[in-house]
């Protein structure tokens, strides 16, 4: 299953799913591209060390042409014939020109245990909400803000001390598990979606309650 990532900005979850592959942990999934809107995301220069064909496509060049501009990466992808795309750490609301192309085959990563806490910089509410469970989630892209079926959330301690910063960094720790292994699922055929729930496959409900959920750290209680 070839796919595509599509990122914004410093790339650490592309270099946890660049991590996987080799390991091959994300069989039968082949990363082929990393496509960016902005020539100054971290995420090029960490495709282009694992050798992995990297392409911009700025998106100021389309003003407010959101679909000319989904026409564009469409066409970027063509000769690569992808089947599966990762959204990790893309800033863009993707609209039905692109949706439409690749339909229950985009997921993306969030820093939040949604539909918790939407959008971007999500960090500084979720400290001052004061919630003492954060963490990440792995979704299907349907059309709106971080919206679409959830496959996986990883959950995290908000501590006491924690600014932003402590508790993004705790986050991350989380996403860069799930984010592999939502998309090891999905191109495995593992995954399926019955009325807005997704359903991973092969396993009864515990087994998949204990799949689909990550704690961190592991509660001693
Ligand atoms: C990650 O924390 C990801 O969850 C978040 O952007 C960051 C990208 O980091 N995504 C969103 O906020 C999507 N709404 P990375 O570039 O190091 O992977």
């Amino acid at each position: 299953m070839r796919v595509a990532i599509l990122c914004s900005g410093r790339g650490s979850n592309l270099l946890a799913l660049l991590r996987a592959s080799e390991a091959n942990l994300l069989e039968p999934a082949e990363l082929r591209i990393v496509l960016t809107d902005s020539a100054a995301a971290g995420a090029i220069n960490i495709a282009r060390e694992w050798g992995l064909y990297a392409a911009v496509v700025p998106r100021s060049a389309y003003h407010a042409n959101r679909d000319g501009y989904e026409r564009r990466l469409l066409e970027v992808l063509a000769p690569h014939e992808i089947e599966l795309v990762v959204l990790a750490g893309y800033k863009r609301i993707l609209g039905p020109v692109f949706l439409e192309a690749f339909p229950n085959r985009i997921i993306n990563i969030h820093p939040a245990l949604l539909p918790s806490f939407r959008g971007q910089d999500v960090w500084p509410q979720e400290v001052a909400s004061g919630i003492k469970l954060a963490g990440a989630t792995v979704h299907f892209v349907e059309q709106g803000v971080d919206s679409g079926p959830i496959i996986i959330q990883g959950a995290v301690p908000v501590l006491d001390d924690d600014g932003p910063d402590e508790l993004a960094e705790r986050i991350l720790r989380v996403e860069h598990q799930i984010l592999p292994q939502a998309l090891a699922w999905l191109a495995s055929g593992r995954l399926s979606i019955e009325n807005g729930r997704v359903r991973l496959e092969k396993t009864d409900s515990l087994e998949s309650a204990a799949a689909q959920t990550l704690i961190w750290p592991p509660l001693n209680i």
